[in-house]
């Protein structure tokens, strides 16, 4: 039986997946030695370890800044924590610039303060729950993991986790049921993400196509937002909830809104379908482990937790100095970008204790999978819910789920962004 997504729209979308894949893969598949040989010599590091290991800045750096590298826990949770030291306008130079002005990870102090608080009642937990049951658990259960039931097998991300988190966000918009519109909408978001290239002509050629990507992007939902708006901005779904939100009487444009679900889809689809892939790899790979949560379901929030630390789809954060500082002893001077490695601060052994281990059971202890500080990632509960719901949904539905000993043991892999590109699995067909 063909899943939600199973159309040529759908191929088109796995081949942009996997050019993101490509793009960001870098030329190692496991950098995390390579990055603790570094951290060993020089915490503080003169120097782009992106650049060495040929992948693309998601920050610009037209002006030719100097470029630090930090990998430890403590001096990258300083950083992101000092938000008035270490800004994030770099970002709207790089990915951002596909993006329109509206970009909230590029947005700095008061402003970004304002924007924020005006945004982030709509991913609230009370708002969430009317979501989850209305919305998420229903169209992951019913639209991409029971249709697959009497399969017997299947990739779990080309046919579960690449189409379930756009199918969410675009459900969760508001927007009108049209499965072509969807899957433009998220092979366009995918065609932005490869925008960021290294070599200068091949950057050029991505750059086109990316702000193409990002136009036809825009001018799909700007006539969808404006009507909402004419129809009285009413509803629960996003779109309404952005066009009647408000903070000390500040409210949102159509063409912010537009900016804002514009940059929505790039930062919550893809992320969401590699965490939910390498939280099954480590899970399958721990028969034991996979028995205990699929016995008691409260754990599945603990395991997700764990997964972003231990293998976050998000590797790098950049900002830039604001002023003059010192890190770790090392002078860092107004203007130069500081690259910060998420793995090794994830693994960082000060911090957490046997930390190559994979153990849902640990003490919590911020780690920056999700981000930290106030660029913190607004859309974490969404993302957790839809992963919960497809886990459970996973376990419900698909009896002794294992790893297809026909094809080879996935891996997650990548330095720019980490995660499978293929999860096979086989179950026993009820
Ligand atoms: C597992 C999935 C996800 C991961 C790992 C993730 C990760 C992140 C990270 C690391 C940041 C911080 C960026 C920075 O500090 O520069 C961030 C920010 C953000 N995320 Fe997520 N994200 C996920 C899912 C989502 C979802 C589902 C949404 C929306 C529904 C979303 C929307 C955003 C937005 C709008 C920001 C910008 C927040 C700000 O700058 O104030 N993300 N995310």
């Amino acid at each position: 039986m063909a899943t939600a997504l199973d159309t040529e729209d759908t191929r088109a979308m796995a081949k942009s997946f996997q050019s993101v894949s490509d793009n960001f893969g870098g030329s190692l598949e496991d950098p995390l030695p390579f990055y603790r040989e570094r951290m060993r010599e020089t915490p503080v590091m003169k120097g782009d370890i992106l650049e060495e290991l040929g992948v693309p800045p998601i920050f610009g750096n037209a002006k030719g800044r100097p470029v630090y590298t930090l990998f430890r826990h403590a001096d990258i949770g300083a950083v992101l924590r000092d938000e008035d030291s270490f800004t994030s306008s770099l970002i709207g130079e790089g990915l951002g610039s596909f993006m329109g002005t509206f970009m909230l990870t590029a947005m700095d102090g008061a402003y970004h303060r304002r924007m924020r608080a005006l945004l982030q009642p709509c991913f609230m937990p009370p708002v969430l729950k009317e979501w989850r049951e209305s919305l998420i658990e229903p169209v992951i259960r019913d639209e991409f993991i029971g249709p697959l039931v009497p399969r017997g097998k299947a990739d779990l991300i080309k046919d579960v986790g690449l189409g379930f988190p756009v199918r969410v966000i675009y459900a969760i918009l508001g927007f009108p049921d049209d499965p072509a519109g969807m899957e433009v909408f998220a092979t366009m978001a995918l065609k932005i993400l490869s925008g960021p290239k290294r070599d200068p002509e091949e950057a050029m050629r991505a750059r086109t196509e990316a702000l193409a990507a990002s136009q036809a992007l825009h001018d799909h939902v700007k006539p969808l937002v404006e009507k909402r708006r004419a129809e009285g901005s009413k509803g629960n779904d996003l779109i309404g909830r952005l066009l009647r939100t408000e903070h000390e009487g500040v409210t949102l444009s159509d063409e912010q809104v537009t900016d804002f679900v514009r940059m929505l889809l790039p930062a919550a689809a893809e992320t969401t379908t590699r965490t939910f892939g390498s939280l099954m790899i480590l899970l399958l790979e721990r028969p034991e482990l996979l028995a205990r949560v699929r016995a008691d379901r409260k754990l599945i929030g603990k395991a997700i937790d764990e997964a972003v630390r231990y293998e976050p789809v998000a590797t790098f954060k950049a900002r830039e100095a604001a002023r003059d500082v010192e890190i770790g002893g090392v002078a860092i001077p107004e203007g130069s970008i500081v690259s910060m490695v998420i793995q090794t601060a994830n693994r960082d052994p000060e911090v957490f204790d046997d930390p190559d281990t994979f153990d849902i059971d640990r003490r919590p202890k911020p780690s920056f999978g999700f981000g930290y500080g106030v660029h913190m990632c607004i859309g974490l509960f969404v993302a957790k819910a839809e992963i919960e719901a497809a886990v459970n949904a996973v376990f419900d539905l698909l009896p002794n789920i294992r790893f297809d000993p026909d094809t080879p043991p996935p891996r997650i892999k990548g330095v720019g962004l980490r995660g499978p590109d293929s999860v096979h699995v086989v179950w026993d067909v009820p």
